[in-house]
């Protein structure tokens, strides 16, 4: 063989080097497929970032980080530097990732580089304090098939004397200088979460944040950044915050062009300390690079957090169809009413069969029980195992909602412990949904609530919990601890939220596990590395949720967005055909939400064939790739395909709104196939125009398909299997 052809063959059998370092230059190259990151030491011995954007191949391209001059007293050259990891010291005014004040009154912080390690996918980067031992150790690591970056860094007080932390940040990033930013971002509310926004970046900062205590409906801890990207095409820079309590994520443009976003713990009502010997760990902020527009950002932090992030990973077993009986009976459940919708859902095809809210304690209303987490013995003569043995013989597992952050003051384990819910002493301790929540901080709390559920997983045979949190954060006091660690609260609710998860699976590795807080009050990146999905949103209105779900998809996964088929007209009065609701839903994991004792027969039929459809196509939404391609903010038909990982089957999604003067739908036209060939089309509801059975990809994907959607919330769904 030639020699030049062997060392091509060999070069491309040899993995690149995911970490390199060049000592000659002091700069580090993190490389990927998809991204490169580099950062470099100037001659002070400052830590400057110096790349984020496409791979390259060479680090000799990334300049060595010069030191620059100041332009004026006003403009001294650490406000104009791209400092990774500024601590709050000398004259920096930007956002800072890390202020401190020691005992002794004393705040100036100023990070220089010490030394360095790689391992592997893994770089630890150690900044020490100019003048004492107080050590900010950077970590980075890079993950290979998507190029993001998961950066972290433990603060450690190697001093003689306490420091208190001010503000501590996982990881600043920049973009290349320049302007004409825009930033994405997922805002809402309670039932109308994961609003996608695109504006300006403008000089100034906006504040990305959740002072709630978990990572809220209002904001989601996800950004993204382009400047003229659409799902298609562009560059984007994107990324997520794992914290699922207090996060704040800002966003600056500078007067010298930089544009740099700063997160991790929210510096609100903060304050950590740090005795001799102590250290203090960050979340984790995942960043990414996508060359190909908004669509390929969301495909690469989704398949992250299928394969890296998720339990299981990409072992992990498709999520069942589930049925959950909350909306058709409320708090009046009974053994009797449960079983008699177990046996109308296990004959629709239903997988699992949760009972939600309202089976244990007094819990008739919202008014007690939260605390007490026995089954009702009125509502249960039986316990609950005459219900689940039950289940178990129509064939669908088993699972239970719970609450276990909360109580009701009406409760007996409210009367036994009242010094265990968050509070100031002798102030009013506000009841949202009449109920108060648990000081989870403690970690005799922590035991405790780890204990019932652990008890309720041994006792039953359970293979579900829905872990709810109905309310926000009010009056965080801790009067057990010392004044100087009461604000600790924040962070060590979260960590105790995070070890009772953990210790869980570990204990029961059947058990899966979703995160719900009144909807999607808690999706984020921390907590989806103990669950298996998301209740997204107590709004589950077919149309309303078609622009929920497209923001919830920016950041996540399909398979944790939990959907169901609900009852109409829903909680905002509209009605849409059961057909259209259902393949709203079939876009993640698919539930059934309605109360069956109310389906007709044709109801019955429709969504038996439905179940079983969702069925054959789960495998491609739930672990495929999504490609949006009409948006409901945008367009009067909605369409979203889902690509199997091996490309061998896609299925596409459509959903009319409301039709204006009879105008035909457009040609929907698709992505991610391959275009050398052919897909067979098939359509259950004829929906899909004549003569478009057999048809190649490049076809497919230049003209489009057409289909009769001629109605209002007309919708339908078409399976293209690839020919061999
Ligand atoms: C929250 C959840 C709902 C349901 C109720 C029960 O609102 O989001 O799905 O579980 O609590 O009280």
């Amino acid at each position: 063989m030639h020699r030049v052809a062997a060392l091509l063959l060999f070069s491309s059998l040899v993995p690149a080097q995911t970490i390199q370092y060049s000592e000659a230059r002091k700069v580090w190259l993190i490389n990927s497929a998809h991204s490169a990151y580099a950062m470099g030491i100037d001659a002070q011995g400052q830590l400057q970032h110096l790349y984020w954007g496409g791979p390259l191949w060479s680090i000799d391209d990334v300049p060595a980080a010069a030191e620059r001059p100041e332009i004026s007293s006003f403009d001294p050259h650490q406000m104009y530097e791209n400092e990774e990891f500024p601590g709050w010291g000398g004259p920096r005014f930007y956002e800072p990732a890390l202020k401190i004040t020691r005992a002794d009154g004393d705040r100036d912080l100023v990070l220089h580089y010490v030394s360095h390690e790689i391992h592997g996918d893994t770089l630890d980067i150690t900044l020490n304090d100019i003048r004492d031992d107080i050590e900010a150790v950077l970590h980075y690591r890079s993950d290979a098939q998507t190029g993001i970056l998961a950066r972290s860094a433990t603060i450690r007080n190697n001093t003689r004397q306490p420091i208190t932390i001010e503000s501590a940040q996982s990881a600043t990033w920049y973009l290349p200088a320049g302007e004409g930013y825009r930033l994405s971002y997922l805002s809402g509310r309670w039932a109308a979460e994961t609003q996608l926004n695109r504006e300006p970046i403008q000089e100034g900062m906006k504040v990305l944040e959740s002072r709630l205590g978990e990572s809220g409906h209002n904001l989601n801890p996800w950004f993204s950044i382009d400047r003229d990207a659409d799902e298609d095409h562009g560059a984007v820079w994107f990324g997520a915050l794992a914290w699922s309590g207090n996060w704040r994520i800002t966003v600056e443009q500078t007067p010298y062009r930089q544009v740099r976003l700063t997160g991790g713990f929210n510096t609100f009502d903060f304050a950590y300390v740090l005795k001799p010997g102590e250290s203090l760990e960050t979340p984790v902020f995942y960043g990414g690079f996508a060359q190909n527009g908004f669509g390929e950002a969301s495909r690469l932090l989704a398949s992250l957090e299928r394969a890296r992030i998720a339990p299981g990973g990409a072992a992990a077993p498709l999520r069942p169809v589930l049925y959950n009986s909350w909306e058709a009976t409320e708090f009046n459940v009974s053994e009797e009413g449960q079983k008699e919708l177990a046996a109308k859902a296990a004959k629709l095809g239903v997988e699992l069969f949760v009972i939600d809210d309202g089976w244990f304690g007094k819990r008739n209303n919202d008014h007690a029980g939260l605390g007490d987490w026995t089954p009702n013995p009125q509502k249960f003569p039986h316990g609950l195992e005459s219900l689940i043995d039950y289940v178990n013989s129509l064939g669908m597992d088993f699972g239970l909602w719970v609450e276990p952050e909360m109580v009701n003051p009406n409760s007996d384990l409210y009367r036994a412990h009242p010094d265990w819910v968050m509070n100031f002493p002798g102030r009013p301790r506000s009841e949202l949904r009449n109920q108060l929540i648990l000081n989870l901080a403690r970690d005799d709390v922590r035991d405790h609530i780890f204990d019932v559920l652990d008890k309720l997983a041994s006792a039953y045979k359970i293979k579900y919990f829905k872990w709810d949190m109905n309310r926000i954060f009010s009056e965080p006091g801790w009067p057990e601890a010392p004044v100087a660690e009461q604000k600790e609260l924040w962070v060590k609710y979260v960590w105790n939220y995070y070890d009772i998860l953990r210790r869980l699976r570990e204990k029961h590795p059947g058990l899966s596990i979703e995160s719900c807080s009144g909807g999607g009050g808690r999706v984020d990146l921390g907590v989806l590395r103990y669950v298996d999905e998301f209740w997204t949103s107590d709004n589950t209105e077919a149309f309303d949720r078609l622009r929920i779900q497209e923001g919830f998809s920016q950041a996540y996964a399909a398979r944790f967005m939990s959907a169901w088929v609900t009852d109409v007209p829903n909680t905002n009065h509209r009605s849409t055909p059961l057909e259209y609701r259902f393949l709203v839903a079939m876009q993640g994991a698919l539930g059934i939400g309605a109360n069956l004792n109310k389906w007709t027969p044709e109801d019955v039929n429709l969504a038996t064939k439905m179940i079983a459809l969702y069925k054959q196509i789960r495998g491609a939404v739930q672990n495929g790739n999504l490609y949006r391609l009409l948006s409901p903010r945008e367009h009067d038909v909605t369409a979203n395909e889902y690509v199997s990982e091996h490309g061998d089957t896609a299925v596409l999604f459509a959903f009319r709104h409301s039709q204006q003067y009879s105008t035909p739908a457009p040609s929907i036209r698709l992505r991610g196939l391959e275009p050398h060939t052919l897909y067979r089309l098939e359509s259950t509801d004829g929906k899909l125009l004549p003569n478009q059975t057999g048809l190649s990809g490049a076809y497919l994907m230049q003209n489009g398909v057409n289909l009769n959607l001629t109605d209002d919330y007309d919708s339908t769904l078409v399976v293209l299997h690839r020919q061999q």
